[in-house]
């Protein structure tokens, strides 16, 4: 199986960006923008956002999804949203274990873990987040951090169930730094990590998984990184907010 025939996914991650009217402004300047899109396209918004989110993009070709879940079904977890509680408002994907998430709220491979599989369970579809540290990729231990996370983080998760999910490789040194990853270095991680599904999962498996870079993507670079046979997409945080630069990483995407 070769790139061509696995999804191409572009998702954008607001982090925490967009009241209510601010959300709904960038919406209605993305939808028209990426109407013709060859490549499936994702807002993943603040929790106050999705309800509004859902309601704008019906009918339209964009997707939305949620920054986080939670891996329990109901009960005393303040402040946590569950994955039933998403999909009942018509959220279809949702960011798992993204670096900021790791380095300030105490979120580990384990929690990963049982955050993809919760949120598999209720039929939404998770973008895991792997990438390594800036110190550990000049220690030369980049793929030693990731080839872990790709464990821990899927331990347990079927073959079938794996292809359900986008890996989003995302090196904590490029986010919001400015600083992408080389082409190149992008998609030597991304092989790496098909390579390392393939010893986990077989092949076919491995090859039919959406692989994203994510970190300083931007329409800019965008097309460079997104020729590469293992990069199949973006997970996109400044960039995402601007309507016009979001779709230009769209249109990238979509020539393939
Ligand atoms: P930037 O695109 O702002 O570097 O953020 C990347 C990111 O963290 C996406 O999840």
């Amino acid at each position: 199986m070769k790139k061509n025939v696995r999804k191409a996914i572009i998702a954008g991650n607001w982090k925490m960006n967009k009241t209510r009217p601010e959300a709904k402004e960038l919406i209605e300047a993305i939808k028209p923008l990426v109407a013709d899109a060859g490549c499936e396209v994702v807002v993943c918004t603040p929790y106050t956002n999705l309800e509004t989110a859902v309601e704008m993009t019906k009918g339209s070709n964009v997707r939305v999804g949620a920054e986080n879940v939670h891996f329990e079904k109901s009960g005393a977890f303040t402040g946590e949203i569950s994955a039933d509680m998403l999909t009942e408002v018509g959220v279809q994907y949702v960011i798992i274990g993204h670096s900021e998430r790791r380095q300030y709220f105490g979120e580990t491979d384990e929690t990963v873990n049982k955050r993809t599989k919760a949120a598999l369970a209720a039929g939404l579809k998770p973008i895991v987040c792997v990438g390594e540290l800036l110190w550990e990729r000049e220690c030369n231990i980049t793929e030693e951090v990731v080839g872990r996370q790709i464990k821990l983080d899927f331990y347990d998760v079927s073959a079938e169930d794996v292809k359900k999910c986008v890996i989003a490789y995302e090196p904590v040194w490029a986010i919001g730094t400015g600083k992408t990853a080389t082409a190149d270095q992008a998609e030597e991680v991304c092989a790496f990590i098909r390579s390392k599904l393939a010893d986990l999962y077989g092949d076919a498996a491995a090859q039919a998984v959406t692989i994203q870079y994510g970190g300083s993507m931007n329409a800019g670079n965008a097309a460079e990184l997104l020729a590469k046979e293992n990069i199949d997409g973006g997970l996109i945080g400044g960039a995402s907010l601007k309507a016009p630069d979001f779709a230009e990483i769209v249109r990238a995407a979509s020539k393939g």
